[in-house]
Parts: C-alpha cells; structure tokens; sequence
C-alpha cells in the first residue's frame, strides 16, 4: 500500500518541491489550498491532474476543514507547511500570523487526535530559524536559546512549543524541522534573493533602473530548497520524533547576495556610501547585450524596507542533520544557488517581455 501523505501549504515554495519528492517516493499526496479571487498555482500546475495528486480546498484558520479532511485523508504523514510566511508582512498582520502560524498548528493536532490517528499519522511542523531571532549564540544549533524577534516569529515559537508539548503528553510522533533560509527559482517574489535576482534580470534587460533594498548588512544562512524538503520526509523515517536545525553553516550578506547576482546577470557592482545612502554602482559589463553603463546607480537604499525589529545574524550549525540524518547540507553551493536563480529570471524576464510585445504588436494591451 502506498503511504499517505497530506501537505498544508502545497501551493507554497516548499509544498511544490515536496509533492514531487514525495510522488517520487510512491506517496499518494494530498495538498491543501484554499480559496483566492485569482487561482495561482503555477508552482503545482505540472502536478494537477497527476494520478496520485489530489487537492482539497481547507484553512489553516478553520478547524472543522481540517478536521474532516484529516479523517476524510486519513494520512500517515502530514507536513504542515502552511504559514503567513512573510516576517515583514507579520508586523502588519499579526493577528492573522498569530491565527495561521500558531493556532493552525494546534488545529493540525487537534485534527489528527479527534480522528483517533495519534498513534499512527506522524507530523512534521515546518519551524524556522527566525525563533533564534536577536541571536545570543553563532552559530545556533539545537540548543541555541530562542529569543524571537517579529509578530511571525512569536507564532513559529508556540508551533514549536506546542509539537514538543503533544509528543510528550500525548506520545505523538510530530517533530520540528528548525529551517534556516532556503531559496529556489519557485522563491516568493517579495523575499530578498528572489526580489534581487528578478531586479538584477530586469536591470539587465533594461526593463528596471534600480533595486531598492532595506538591511544589507543583514547575514543569513543560505540554502537550496529542492535539498531541504529532503530533510522534512527524513526527520519523519527518523527512528525517534525529534527536532533538526537544517542549515548549510556558511552565511552570507544581502550585499554578497546582489554582488554574486548582479555578476551572473553580466553587471559588475561596487559599493559606495553607507546606512541609507549606500548605492550600488556599475563599474563595468559584461557582453553588449546589457543594459546599463558604468556609474548608473541600480541598487539603492530604503528605510521602507527597514523592519522594527530584524534578525541580523542567521548561522546554523547542521552537525545533528548530518549524523543523524545522513543529510549533506553543502550539495547546493550559495554560488549554485545564486547563479541558478539568475539563470532561471533571465529566461523569465525575456519570455515576459517577449509575450508582452507581442501583445502590444497585437493591440492586445493598451
Ligand atoms: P510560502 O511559499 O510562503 O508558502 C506558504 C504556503 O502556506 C502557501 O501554500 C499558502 O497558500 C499557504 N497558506 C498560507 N495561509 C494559509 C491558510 N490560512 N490556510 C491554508 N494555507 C495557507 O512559504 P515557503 O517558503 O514554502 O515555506 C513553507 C513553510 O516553511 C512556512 O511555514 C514557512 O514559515 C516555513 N519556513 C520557510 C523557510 C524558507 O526559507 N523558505 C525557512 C524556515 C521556515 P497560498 O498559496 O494560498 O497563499
Ligand atoms: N524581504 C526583504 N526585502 N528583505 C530585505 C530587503 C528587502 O528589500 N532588504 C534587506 N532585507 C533583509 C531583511 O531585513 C532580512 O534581514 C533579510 O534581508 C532576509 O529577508 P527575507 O528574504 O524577507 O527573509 P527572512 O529571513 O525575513 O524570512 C525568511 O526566512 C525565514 C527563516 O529564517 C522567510 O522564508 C521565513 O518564512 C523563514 O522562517
């Protein structure tokens, strides 16, 4: 019989690449959406209609959905992605963060209990190293003190409280993946590599003048996601229910971030200035095809996007993953990674573009 898994947030980054991980192991998947004016599903629309791929229409806000999905489901995995997984956007909906990213967590337990699945449907909670917030050790592993530092963050910490708190009350298998920042070609567009490689594309093309960005010197820890949905489905074959930092242990700035990206789009930077009136400036271009000449400024700063209070210093220590879970947390690069990012925008970009000419060509668009 072919295992049963239920993903909330299949629509997402993370819910896209493990559906296809998962099919790929003989699951049959079954992914939440919900209801929107504008159906967006282009992360998942390869999967529809797919023979093992269902999707059912529940919230993460409304308990009964989940309920008698669960029982209707009757998984023996579920993967609760599902979050308003935006930090800044939580400082302007934190009722709604708190509501989603902490109850929904509770709800998903709640669902499985009063379906009588405890003892059989394990659960991965999709945690982040945002709990870490205003960091008080680098690199933070395990046993790093969590002292969160947004609206989103608070959230994610009685997700993770609350797992713990039904594993050992209720001796449920459910289990925390602490995930530092992973990202993709499939990277939300307001999230800052994916901000900075569309803009770096579009700069390129001549399509954008300048990227406006908030901290720079802001450090994370990034990895690939495609290598890090790997990790959820193997912390729930782990002998035992417990929590994994997943990280790759190497960290880079934003500005790193820009330099690598504007570089693969053919535009070499230099910094100039500091604080709110650091810019980044062409110094030089690679190729004729490139928009832009030296001394244009196409990065600048602004305090827009300052947030109340930011996480600076994101470092994960993978060593548990590694032993444990036999998880390799360099088989992405940070250069891969930026460079297959830009890649994928700079076909993007072109296609757009293309498409939008042909419609102007056409009077399609006025
Ligand atoms: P994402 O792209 O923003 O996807 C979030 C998913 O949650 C979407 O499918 C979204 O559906 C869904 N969702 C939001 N509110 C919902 C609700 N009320 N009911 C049902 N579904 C709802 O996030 P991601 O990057 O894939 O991240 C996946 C999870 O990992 C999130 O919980 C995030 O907080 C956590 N995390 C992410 C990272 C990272 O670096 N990516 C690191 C650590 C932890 P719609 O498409 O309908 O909006
Ligand atoms: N989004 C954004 N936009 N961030 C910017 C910008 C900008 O223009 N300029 C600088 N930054 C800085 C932010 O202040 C932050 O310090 C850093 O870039 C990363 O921001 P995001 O890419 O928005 O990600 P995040 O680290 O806040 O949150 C992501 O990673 C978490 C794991 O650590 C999200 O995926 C969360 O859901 C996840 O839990």
């Amino acid at each position: 019989m072919a295992k049963v898994a239920l993903i909330t947030g299949v629509t997402g980054q993370d819910g896209s690449y493990l559906s296809e991980f998962l099919l790929g192991k003989g699951y049959e998947v079954h992914g939440i959406i919900r209801r929107s004016s504008v159906d967006y599903r282009e992360r998942i629309a390869h999967l529809e209609g797919t023979p093992h791929f269902h999707l059912h229409y529940a919230d993460m806000g409304d308990s009964m959905s989940l309920v008698k999905l669960v029982g209707k489901v009757q998984p023996d995995e579920i993967y609760n992605l599902a979050a308003q997984s935006h930090v800044q956007v939580s400082f302007d909906a934190p009722e709604f963060t708190a509501d989603v990213d902490a109850v929904g967590v509770l709800r998903i337990l709640e669902a499985v209990r009063t379906n009588h699945l405890e003892k059989t449907c394990k659960i991965y909670q999709a945690s982040t190293s945002e709990l870490y917030g205003k960091v008080e050790e680098v690199p933070q592993s395990e046993t790093t003190p969590f002292h969160p530092y947004s609206p989103y963050a608070v959230a994610k910490l009685y997700g993770y409280w609350i797992i713990k708190e039904y594993r050992e009350a209720y001796d449920m298998f459910c289990c925390s993946g602490i995930l530092f920042n992973h990202e993709s070609e499939r990277r939300g567009e307001t999230f800052v590599t994916r901000k900075i490689t569309l803009a770096a594309a579009r700069i390129a093309q001549g399509l954008q003048d300048c990227l406006y960005l908030g901290n720079l010197d802001s450090l994370r820890d990034w990895g690939y996601a495609k290598d890090y949905v790997e990790c959820m489905w193997l912390i729930l074959q782990h002998e035992t229910p417990e929590d994994f930092v997943i990280a790759t242990g190497v960290q880079h700035t934003v500005r790193e971030f820009a330099t690598l990206a504007f570089h693969h789009a053919g535009i070499e930077l230099r910094w100039e200035g500091e604080g709110i009136n650091e810019k980044g400036i062409v110094e030089k271009v690679q190729g004729d095809k490139v928009q832009c000449t030296k001394g244009d400024v196409v990065v600048a700063v602004s305090p827009d996007f300052y947030r109340p209070t930011d996480v600076v210093n994101l470092l994960g220590d993978p060593t548990k993953a590694k032993r444990e879970l036999g998880w390799n947390p360099q088989s992405t690069s940070f250069e891969q990674l930026v460079e297959l990012m830009v890649k994928h925008d700079m076909q993007k970009v072109t296609r757009e573009h293309v498409n939008l000419a042909e419609f102007l060509e056409k009077g399609i668009v006025k």
